[in-house]
């Protein structure tokens, strides 16, 4: 009576298996304990309604402290509304964005800014603005024809 084999070649890859395994449950594990989640329903929005309910109807920058801006954009076929933002230097701005009718991109070079804009979702990004200047910023998910028109910038003026 034989017991049973196994090739010492699958034996390894078994193991190769069961660590592949477990280190996706650690990273399951990991994304429980640290909250990673799809958006909840607080950054849901209606496509339908983004260009009719505030804020992203009229979509402004708004300074909500010293420093602290939030910047609501409206993420369109195809331009960014406003395309303009102006800032003083040393600023923390939160964008937030959102768009009516297909998937958009917002990537500003220099920074770690870097989002997808789907409809029905809110974005929401921050990031701090020290060095005075231009960022420019651009659509980099592929939305139609116009696609590469969308652009503009972040005029990061010196204090004065
Ligand atoms: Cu919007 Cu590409």
């Amino acid at each position: 009576m034989n017991s049973l084999r196994i090739d010492p070649y699958e034996k390894s890859w078994m193991l190769a298996s069961g660590v592949l395994l477990f280190v996706f449950l650690l990273a399951v594990g990991a994304s429980v304990f640290y909250g990673f989640r799809l958006p909840g329903h607080e950054s849901r929005i209606d496509p339908s309604r983004v260009t009719v309910d505030p804020p992203f109807a009229k979509p402004a920058v708004i300074e909500r402290a010293p420093g602290r801006y939030d910047a609501y954009v409206r993420v369109q076929i195809w331009a960014f509304v406003p395309s303009e933002i102006k800032i003083p230097a040393g600023s923390t701005v939160t964008f937030y964005l959102a768009s009516p009718d297909v998937q958009h991109g917002f990537v500003i070079e220099r920074t770690n800014i870097n989002v997808m804009v789907i409809p029905g979702h809110m974005s929401k990004i921050t990031a701090r603005f020290d060095e005075p200047g231009e960022y420019r910023f651009l659509c980099h998910e592929y939305c139609g024809v116009g696609h590469h028109l969308m652009f503009g910038k972040v005029v990061v003026e010196r204090r004065s």
